[in-house]
Order: C-alpha cells, then sequence, then structure tokens
C-alpha cells in the first residue's frame, strides 16, 4: 500500500492512485471526526465495517440502475473505484427531522417531515460546509442546472430505495448525505460528456439510521453524542443486512465476514 501513490487523504478515507487509468483506490480508516472535525476518534473496525456496508448499498443501487464509481472491493478496507471530478456539494435527504434541520428550523427530534427534502451544503470545511439554494449553486456554477436536477431525481430515488432495504431490516432510514460525481465519457463522434454519478461511500457515518421498535440510534451520532457502543451498532447494522456473521463475542464486533474472499 505504501508504494501507491496516495492522492488525497480525508477525515474518514485516503483515495490511492489505482492500477489503471480512470480508476482510484478508496482506503477506509478507522478514524471517526465530528463537528468539523473539532472531535477525533478512532474507532477499531470502523472502516472494515463502512467499506463493506457501503459494497453492500452501492452494488444494490447499481441493481435498480443507479450510476456509482464501485467498480469491486479489493479487501477488507479498500475498494477500487473510477475516478471522477467531485461536484463540491452534499447533498443531503432527510425523512424525519433530527441534527442540523431540527436545530435549525426548531423542530423536536424525531418529527416526520410531510415530504421528502433535499438540501445542498457547500462541501467547504473551512466554512462548516453550509446550507446553500439552488440559486448559489447556478449563480457559482458548482454545477449546471442539468446536474442539479439529476442529482435531486437520483437523490429521491436513493432515498425510496434504501428506505424500503433498511426497513426491511427493522431501521428507519431517518435521513443521509451523498456525493456526486462527473464522470467523463467518450461519445461516439469523438466528444466529451459528462456523466454525474454516485461517489463517496454510504455508511452509518453518513446516514441517521434509527432501530424501528426503539428509536435507538445505529449511526454516527452516537460518537457524535458520547452514546457509546459505536462500533457495535455499525456492526448490528451490517448483521442484520446480512454482511457479518451472525456470531459475534459480546462487547467486540465480530469481524469476520459471510463470504472469506479476504
Ligand atoms: O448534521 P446534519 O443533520 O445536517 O446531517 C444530515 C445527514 O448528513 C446525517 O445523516 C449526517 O450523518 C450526514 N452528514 C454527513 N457528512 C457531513 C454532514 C452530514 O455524512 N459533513
Amino acid at each position: 500500500m505504501s508504494r501507491r501513490k496516495q492522492i488525497y487523504e480525508g477525515k474518514a478515507k485516503i483515495l490511492y492512485e489505482g492500477p489503471e487509468p480512470g480508476t482510484l483506490v478508496q482506503y477506509f480508516k478507522d478514524d471517526a471526526t465530528a463537528f468539523n472535525a473539532q472531535k477525533k476518534a478512532i474507532l477499531d473496525g470502523k472502516g472494515v465495517l463502512n467499506n463493506r456496508i457501503s459494497e453492500y448499498v452501492m452494488l444494490r443501487l447499481e441493481e435498480i440502475g443507479i450510476p456509482t464509481h464501485f467498480i469491486k472491493r479489493l479487501n477488507m478496507r479498500e475498494q477500487l473505484i473510477k475516478k471522477v471530478e467531485i461536484i463540491p456539494l452534499e447533498v443531503i435527504c432527510r425523512n424525519v427531522a433530527a441534527g442540523t434541520m431540527a436545530k435549525r428550523l426548531g423542530l423536536e427530534e424525531g418529527t416526520k417531515l410531510p415530504r421528502s427534502v433535499v438540501e445542498f451544503c457547500l462541501k467547504r470545511d473551512d466554512l462548516g460546509d453550509p446550507l446553500v439554494a439552488e440559486e448559489h449553486i447556478h449563480t457559482f456554477g458548482w454545477a449546471s442546472h442539468a446536474e442539479v436536477d439529476e442529482m435531486i431525481a437520483m437523490t429521491l430515488r436513493i432515498n425510496d430505495y434504501l428506505r424500503g432495504m433498511f426497513g426491511g431490516i427493522g431501521i428507519n432510514l431517518i435521513d443521509f448525505k451523498i456525493e456526486f460525481g462527473r464522470l467523463d465519457i467518450t461519445m461516439e463522434n469523438g466528444t466529451v460528456a459528462h456523466q454525474v454519478i454516485l461517489a463517496d461511500e454510504i455508511s452509518p457515518d453518513s446516514c441517521r439510521l434509527w432501530d424501528r421498535e426503539t428509536d435507538r440510534k445505529m449511526d454516527k451520532d452516537r460518537f457524535r453524542r458520547d452514546l457509546g457502543g459505536v462500533t457495535e451498532a455499525y456492526t448490528e447494522v451490517a448483521t442484520r443486512l446480512g454482511i457479518l456473521k451472525e456470531t459475534q463475542n459480546k462487547g467486540a464486533p465480530n469481524l469476520s465476514v459471510v463470504s472469506n474472499d479476504d
């Protein structure tokens, strides 16, 4: 791994040059950060779990026709992905008021929204990823009108699918954040067009997942709010999805996997 060229290091992932042109290797770290990296910790096994869960989710989304950057999982912590130009926006979809929406609008956390809401935040750590309106996106050229329309349509489809997928394992999808990238496509006449595809990851780091029976949080809010049992909750999500074996030692996540191709 050390021989590979590092392209980028983020808070929870590292990107390395891939084996083929147009590919990258995405490495999932155990680092957890919150509140714009003011709070930090290392959570043993988190990277392994998020690699698995994100792989599972991306594969299911591909099956319903959502184009994603995912090519294949390489090992416990790495996946091969398509190299894209990341659109500098975080796209958040909410079904239930929580987190910054609950705070900003004075809503009680857990209030069901009358319809799913899509929000955009500018990816700028130095500004705390501010919420932006579509007008800002167009004015400052962060994405075109067509790209915004595609991102909204894909986000709502992803939301519909993931609500059903998590609902089937007794989990309510409260909200989630996704990112999109532009992939260069060479047309038959030689011109290059951009396709908008799903990038980054979808995992308990980027979703709010509440147990349907008890409303117990099974996501990164356990870390943000010092609730403890972070990797245990992520392990339970993976187990319910059928990614991990049912058996686990009490207190410590069992990271053995159903398919032992590692
Ligand atoms: O904090 P907020 O309520 O705006 O988060 C909405 C959703 O987006 C949550 O599921 C949170 O985990 C996710 N999110 C994220 N990365 C960020 C901001 C939010 O994954 N930088």
